[in-house]
């Protein structure tokens, strides 16, 4: 292969792709095969984004290609709202069958995450008749549609940024991001001042819970840089929902579909959601997301208010169906819970040997390190890492940024990864570590 491809392709993108569309890793890819990627010059990566966690069995897996071949030969689009087709409503059997909670669930498709989030909310406001929705800051909900899954973003640059206004009625809070607590408390000494600042302040200077519609949560904050809540947060948060009749939206746009070590993050806090949000590793990188609603709330809602001519294309619902097949059949939760141990170990190793990582977390295969210039003041080091990341492409592993202040790595590999694979990929973010720290 030759580097003028490579130039060529990135000039093109200079030349030819609005500049708002932004592009961290300056390498044009023209092939996957399960962990590893290849670009335009036969450069070998190990993938360790999926996609931006979406790619979990993999890339170019071959049942998911004979899945998607398959369906294609018959039937590629008509629309639900027009006329059924079996992979739309057997993939929403499927998901409502493994969905959490006790109360059988109704399912609808979209084609990506903001959607789903924007037709979540659109469910809580038509079923409980309220119209506040609260969600938190360093949370992340989409930029892809204009509606309150960007309003409920909670990050202003570069999501928000010279948008307003947007849509209404949804308000932030802070999120339980222990690690930089805005009260300045350390868990658990804090008692959950956070939680109580909600229940005590917000609902009587902002908004009264007889007003609230839902909590919109991540479970495991994703873009935000893999923020795991207490589970007392989340049980208690649930408890105070219930007893104000406030519905509780979990987003597993990110986290959900085994990333976590189990199905879905908020099997790790034992609450039931109300209404939940998934897309992203759905179809492994077909378009697809949807949403599955407790059955007593989705008759709320009425007919017509939910749609879209492309949500839920027949190649992606067939494609899904072969996801949800091989996760069950390769208990792949397990794996990324075995796998996750493997690279926790190996961050935890690393923080003894670098000052500059400040925390270590995550749940699952979903483990990050947060970047810092000193660990007393945690004050954050975007520059260094960014050259780690950037070493770290050049060494041949590819890595994805995250946080409010871009100072997280967060490591998202397929579910599928050998292990000498992810065990390489690891040796080559400590080596990328020391390579960036030598060259301050
Ligand atoms: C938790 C979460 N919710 C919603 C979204 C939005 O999804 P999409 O980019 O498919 O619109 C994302 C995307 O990263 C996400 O991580």
């Amino acid at each position: 292969m030759n580097y003028a491809l490579t130039e060529k392709y990135l000039q093109e993108r200079k030349d030819y792709v609005i500049s708002a569309v932004s592009l961290y890793h300056p390498i044009t890819v023209i092939r996957g095969e399960n962990a590893f990627l290849f670009d335009t010059e036969g450069k070998k990566y190990i993938d360790f984004t999926s996609g931006i966690g979406v790619t979990s069995l993999g890339h170019a897996n071959p049942e998911l290609i004979d899945a998607a071949v398959e369906q294609l030969r018959k039937l590629w689009h008509i629309s639900i709202m027009n006329l059924n087709y079996p992979s739309y409503v057997e993939l929403a059997k499927k998901i409502s069958e493994v969905s959490p909670g006790k109360e059988k669930k109704r399912v609808a498709f979209w084609n990506s995450g903001s959607e789903a989030i924007d037709n979540a909310i659109k469910v809580a406001r038509q079923a409980t008749g309220r119209h506040v929705i609260v969600a938190f800051e360093n949370a992340f909900h989409g930029r892809g549609t204009y509606g309150p899954a960007l309003a409920a973003t909670g990050k202003y640059m570069p999501y928000k940024e010279s948008m307003e206004p947007f849509s209404q009625g949804v308000e932030l809070l802070p999120y339980p991001y222990c690690y930089r607590c805005p009260f300045r408390h350390e868990y658990p000494e804090c008692g959950l001042a956070c939680l109580d600042y909600m229940k005590k302040w917000f609902t009587h200077a902002r908004y009264p819970p007889n007003r609230i519609a839902a909590f919109l949560m991540e479970m495991i904050q994703g873009e935000g840089g893999f923020v795991v809540p207490p589970k007392e947060y989340v049980k208690e948060l649930k408890s105070f929902l219930e007893s104000n009749g406030i519905l509780l939206i979990d987003d597993e746009v990110q986290a959900g579909f085994a990333r976590t070590g189990k199905m879905w993050a908020v099997e790790h806090f034992d609450v039931e959601p109300d209404i939940m949000a998934f897309a992203k590793a759905v179809a492994n990188g077909l378009p697809l997301s949807g949403i599955a609603v407790r059955e007593s709330i989705a008759e709320k809602v009425h007919l017509g208010s939910l749609g879209g001519t492309f949500g839920g294309n027949p190649v992606s619902c067939a494609v899904g169906l072969k996801v949800l097949e091989i996760m069950k059949r390769d208990n792949l939760p397990a794996r990324a819970e075995m796998l996750g141990r493997i690279i926790r170990k190996r961050l935890e190793e690393m923080y003894e040997k670098y000052e500059i990582i400040g925390d270590v977390r995550g749940l699952g295969i979903m483990q990050a390190i947060e970047i810092v210039k000193d660990r007393k003041t945690k004050e954050p080091d975007e520059d260094i890492t960014k050259k780690i990341i950037n070493t770290a492409r050049e060494r041949g592993l590819l890595l994805l940024i995250a946080g409010l202040y871009s100072n997280v790595i967060r490591l998202h590999p397929p579910l599928t990864i050998e292990e000498d694979v992810l065990k390489r990929g690891l040796d080559i973010l400590d080596e990328s570590i020391k390579e960036a720290l030598k060259k301050k």
